[in-house]
């Protein structure tokens, strides 16, 4: 079945929804990823735990055994493409059609001042960060529009994706890559029944620094990684007030009900996030429109206007069972 431009992919009306879909679920091993997957599995979701950590997934996986719940752990490096396609292969063979992509893998930056940071520590993060998207949006959602059934792709951006923040250029510059492209990706869909979602998290409980050092190659490693965290614990000292993973998987998954194309998990960073967006339309030079290139850029689709942003709803209250 397919969708008219711009009308609503409805992938599931209610959570309930989710019973016998398959998710591919990558950086699954912990945090957000598991809690993602542990919110789906909760609704009957058959899940894919894919992660570069083996040991990782055989914790993560103990969960789901421990539960009856349908999973099958790759190991899988995202950024390696060959694998990929065989992770996206296996995953069919155990499980069938996949009706939900979550582009979640990712790692944090060393902090420093943008100038300062190293040329490695560029071509780490890109590639982890921003192809490890994009490869899976190349490997899996043509297998997606295939099958023919309604299905959603979701990329974890951050709130570092949509407003900058000091000393962690690098991450932010890919978290804002995967927002521009999964947005792209949006746009692209329309027409089709499938839909994207990009998912902006605030600060949720998670193993990212550890992880981060865990999966630097080798010759990466000597680096002074994270030099004021030393990667001993995760936000241990935040634990009380980071969010549950649990939490944002269910935020993530409710956005996706909406069909929302941003998906917000903290109120707190609306305010910088307005300042950016008003700083922008701001900047506009305050002249009359010419009328002749507004005409001529018509030609150009949506390059002045993409209907997109008019879908977002307005979330209002958390709707918790
Ligand atoms: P986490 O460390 O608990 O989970 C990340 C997982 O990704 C790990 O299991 C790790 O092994 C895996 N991974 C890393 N590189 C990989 C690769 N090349 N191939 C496959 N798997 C790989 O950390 P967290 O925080 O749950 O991170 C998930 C995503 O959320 C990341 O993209 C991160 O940037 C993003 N994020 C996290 C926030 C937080 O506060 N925890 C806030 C905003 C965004």
């Amino acid at each position: 079945m397919h969708y008219g431009q711009n009308e609503r992919v409805d992938f599931m009306k209610n959570l309930q929804d989710l019973q016998g879909k398959t998710a591919f679920i990558t950086g699954a091993a912990s945090g957000i990823g598991l809690g993602i997957a542990k919110v789906c599995a909760k609704y009957g979701t058959n899940v894919i735990i894919a992660d570069s950590r083996q040991d990782g997934i055989d914790d993560a996986m103990q969960f789901f055994k421990e539960n009856n719940y349908p999973a099958h752990g790759i190991k899988l490096d995202v950024t390696d493409r060959e694998a990929y396609e065989k992770a996206a292969d296996e995953a069919e063979r155990v499980f069938g059609n996949i009706h939900l992509l979550i582009n979640n893998a990712g790692i944090g930056a060393r902090r420093s001042l943008l100038y300062e940071a190293t040329f490695s520590d560029w071509d780490y993060i890109v590639g982890v960060n921003v192809t490890g998207v994009f490869n899976g949006i190349k490997i899996i959602v043509p297998r997606m529009l295939r099958h023919g059934e309604s299905g959603h792709i979701v990329t974890t951006s951050s709130t570092g994706g949509a407003s900058a923040v000091n000393n962690v250029g690098l991450y932010c510059m890919s978290k804002f890559a995967v927002s521009g492209l999964t947005e792209t990706l949006a746009a692209d869909l329309q027409g089709t029944n499938l839909g994207a979602s990009v998912f902006l998290p605030g600060p949720i409980n998670s193993s990212l620094t550890v992880t981060t050092y865990q999966n630097r190659p080798e010759h990466l490693k000597d680096e002074s990684f994270l030099a004021d965290k030393p990667p001993t614990g995760s936000h241990a000292e935040f634990i009380d007030i980071f969010m549950d993973p649990i939490e944002g998987g269910e935020r993530l998954l409710r956005g996706v009900i909406r069909g929302d194309l941003f998906i917000w998990t903290h109120k707190e960073f609306e305010r910088g996030i307005k300042a950016r967006c008003d700083a922008i339309i701001r900047a506009f030079p305050d002249e009359p429109v010419n009328e002749a290139r507004a005409e001529a850029l018509k030609a150009f689709n949506t390059l002045t206007y993409n209907p997109i942003y008019d879908a977002q709803t307005t979330p209002g209250a958390p709707d918790w069972d």
